[in-house]
């Protein structure tokens, strides 16, 4: 983690280490050349695939919130589902766009409870391939569910393309998280969102607010996430205690790594706010009208109309 690039800092990968300082074991590029930025995803959705432990310290950690069909890496546990879910307000058939997707199981889940369609991306090579290769588990095909890579920073979308976004524990890693942010909602459609998990020290200021303002979306919802801190306590205790086990099943490297963030995070964790930020295009304005209509993302109030009503930020308590 680097602290220059970030207000957020916090248990950001749940897996991903640390960039390491050179090619270390697992980072794929040749001797001598700078191993590329996606090396250690790429080496970490790769031990992970190896055994099921990581799954299973997940499982643990979350206990009945854990979604065991998403096998994320991340905190998405049901109550982040519930809320996506709820937030996300895609009619069926609309794009919604996986932002940092890892192995796919967000999107997918969400794809096919709301009957829409999936593109995903991440950084990771390996990660994508498993992501496509999941796509089937959740009885979607290529027609409905599509995974590349690309970078947050330079996602390269489709202009005004999607009904939602999501980006689950994703953006941490990112140097230019503006342009990030930016980019996304770049994406959206008008009347589209962009739900992005966040969290902020004890003590510290969020700067959503202003990242959204300046890539013209209005903060419409802050759903906070108490539960949060406490599962990767929990989580990062079990790497700890079951450190020996970790060596053996995801290797020294990868191990290392998981114990380095564990012992990192772990003080940190105290007074830490974590929160689903839902950001929303302003639905399109045509010329002379007078009025916001619903765009391309379909959003529609519970009578039929248009939904234009003024997106109040709105703090919802769980
Ligand atoms: C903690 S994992 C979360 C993955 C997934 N969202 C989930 O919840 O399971 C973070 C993911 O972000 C990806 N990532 C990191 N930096 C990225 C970037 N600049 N562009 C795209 N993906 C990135 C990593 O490869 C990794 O798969």
């Amino acid at each position: 983690m680097n602290p220059a690039t970030t207000n957020t800092p916090g248990p950001r990968t749940g897996l991903i280490p640390v960039i390491p300082p050179g090619p270390g074991p697992g980072a794929q590029s040749a001797p001598g050349r700078v191993p590329s930025r996606a090396a250690p995803y790429d080496a970490f959705h790769t031990a992970r695939a190896r055994t099921t432990l990581v799954a299973r310290f997940y499982a643990e950690a979350m206990g009945a919130d854990h979604p065991a069909e998403v096998c994320a890496s991340s905190s998405c546990d049901w109550p982040l589902l519930g809320l996506m879910t709820a937030r996300l307000r895609m009619s069926p058939g609309a794009l919604l766009v996986d932002a940092g997707c890892g192995t796919g199981g967000i999107g997918l889940w969400l794809t096919r409870a709301l009957n829409c369609r999936l593109s995903g991306f991440d950084l990771s090579s390996v990660a994508v391939t498993q992501a496509t290769r999941r796509r089937t588990r959740f009885g979607l095909h290529s027609g409905r569910a599509a995974f590349h890579i690309a970078d947050l920073e330079h996602p390269g979308l489709t202009l005004a393309s999607a009904a939602g976004i999501i980006c689950v524990d994703a953006l941490g890693r990112v140097t230019d998280r503006d342009a990030a942010v930016h980019e996304l909602g770049r994406a959206l459609a008008p009347g589209g969102r962009l739900l992005l998990t966040r969290a902020v020290r004890s003590g510290t200021a969020p700067t959503w607010e202003e990242q959204a303002r300046a890539a013209g979306l209005m903060v419409e919802h802050v759903d906070e996430r108490p539960g949060e801190p406490g599962m990767w306590q929990r989580l990062y205790r079990l790497w700890i205690t079951h450190a020996d086990r970790l060596r053996a099943e995801v290797g020294e490297v990868p191990a290392r790594h998981m114990l380095e963030e564990a012992h990192r995070m772990l003080p940190t964790l105290s007074g830490r706010r974590a929160v689903l930020l839902t950001l929303r295009r302003p639905p399109a304005d045509p010329p002379g009208s007078g009025r916001a209509v619903a765009g391309a993302a379909g959003t529609m109030s519970p009578t039929g109309e248009p939904d234009a009503r003024p997106a109040a930020p709105e703090r919802t308590p769980l």
